[in-house]
């Protein structure tokens, strides 16, 4: 059977088992992946722009990765922390403590398997330790698809389509996501925002939920699903104030944002803000599903013992990897790396504007690079033309998902060269080109 037959025969049986509502954003079966490339079954080599969505910080198949892995399977793979102690899951949480901005790196955490699953963790703990009801999330966000989690998911109403009644308790205010204003406002931008988001939760304090039944605000310190989108300075400082006065617990959703992809740790370093609680996912695991709740210490010490826990959660082997892929990401300094290239790859699509006025906005902070694409009017473009984008990019060598409406999200691993980095780009203006001229 030539190659070729082998990826076809994985997409025809995939087909057959899967739900299609496992959306797939390109055509490849891929076999294997290293550092900043995947392999399909042909041997043909793709950029992977979006790192397993935001994940394989260090690149796919890490060597000293995989032997962390395997030395772990070969001592213990599962036991349970209900059950008892182990090694890897404390240093995890010391590790990711001693990350953290002060005061949360004096505090406690728990480990679990997803980044859908902290999130949901945080909510039960700012509910159980506040008394407090409600939680305050934003339009845009993406927290996951569990029905916790989805209940604060405000992406895309496809999401919740047909799921509704969520959770009771959450109310959704407009995040500033200023190249396209939620309150109508044209030409604006970060550095010029119309600052109505404010009057919009003062109002929603006012008349609609009581500040003190006011359990947490949740919030991603840079829109991820939603677009990749930067708020303006004054966004999270201002949510941080507002908790303080209405006794609210500020939970940052740093599932994509955090580990060193934005160029820092964690997102809301970018403004020193320190949240209550943060929810951790996607590239802790370094390539393993875990996730992680962090929050102050007596938060976590109100918590009373069995009210939340994981069969899987903080599974030694992916405690391995994640410790192993952060040794690495500290070694070789890639938050710098994610902080420089990143910087790159943001002048060179602006750089692109010009003359590829499909281009309609290029932002982000480090490696989370969000290119708007738009139609000659300066509108979106439909979100099946983006995915068509998408899916001719795969097919030309580089491989990356939508966010937003109308973005191409940019996710690489932090490890990825300039050079590498730059190849891609070639890649991606000349589709981005021929699909301009049609
Ligand atoms: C900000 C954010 N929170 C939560 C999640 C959910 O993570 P998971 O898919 O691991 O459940 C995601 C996933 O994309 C995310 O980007």
């Amino acid at each position: 059977m030539s190659s070729a037959q082998v990826s076809a025969q994985w997409i025809e049986r995939d087909k057959k088992v899967v739900s299609p509502a496992i959306y797939r954003y390109t055509d490849i079966a891929f076999e294997r992946g290293e550092g900043v490339y995947l392999y399909d079954f042909e041997g043909n080599r793709y950029y992977d722009f979006v790192a397993g969505i935001a994940t394989m910080s260090v690149g796919h198949n890490h060597p000293r990765v995989v032997a962390a892995i395997t030395e772990q399977a070969g001592k213990l793979l599962h036991a349970a922390a209900h059950v008892g102690y182990m090694g890897p899951y404390v240093e995890m949480l010391e590790k990711l403590l001693s990350l953290m901005p002060v005061p949360l790196d004096q505090g406690k955490g728990i480990l679990l398997n997803s980044g859908g699953e902290a999130v949901e963790t945080a909510i039960k703990l700012a509910r159980a330790v506040s008394g407090r009801s409600m939680i305050l999330a934003f339009m845009d966000s993406f927290h996951g698809r569990p029905m916790g989690a989805l209940s604060l998911t405000a992406s895309s109403s496809g999401y919740r389509r047909h799921l509704t009644p969520l959770l009771n308790g959450v109310e959704h205010v407009p995040y500033p996501t200023c190249y396209r204003c939620p309150f109508g406002h044209k030409n604006h931008s970060r550095d010029n925002c119309c600052g109505h988001w404010r009057n919009f939760i003062q109002m929603t304090l006012d008349k609609l939920l009581h500040p003190d039944d006011l359990a947490a605000i949740i919030v991603e310190p840079i829109l991820g699903e939603g677009g990749y989108v930067v708020p303006p300075d004054d966004f999270l400082p201002s949510l941080r104030e507002i908790c303080d006065q209405t006794g609210a617990l500020l939970i940052a959703d740093e599932v994509q944002t955090g580990l060193g992809r934005t160029g820092k740790w964690f997102g809301v370093q970018h403004w020193n803000v320190t949240p209550d609680i943060m929810a951790l996912g996607k590239a802790i695991g370094g390539g393993l599903p875990l996730g992680a709740t962090l929050a102050r210490a007596e938060l976590m010490d109100a918590w009373w013992p069995a009210a939340h826990g994981s069969t899987f959660g903080g599974n030694p082997l992916a405690c391995r990897a994640g410790l192993e892929s952060i040794a690495i990401i500290e070694e070789e300094d890639l938050v710098a790396n994610a902080a420089r290239v990143g910087d790159h790859l943001q002048a060179r699509f602006k750089a692109a504007q010009k003359d590829l006025p499909i281009i309609g906005d290029v932002r982000g902070k480090g490696l989370m690079v969000g290119v708007e694409l738009v139609n000659r009017a300066g509108e979106p473009l439909a979100t099946s033309q983006v995915k068509q984008i998408v899916k001719e990019l795969g097919a030309a060598g580089v491989v990356m998902t939508k966010c937003g409406q109308s973005a191409l999200r940019i996710a690489p691993a932090l490890s990825i060269t300039e050079e590498a980095a730059d190849e891609a780009v070639q890649i991606i203006l000349k589709v981005l080109a021929d699909f301009e001229t049609g």
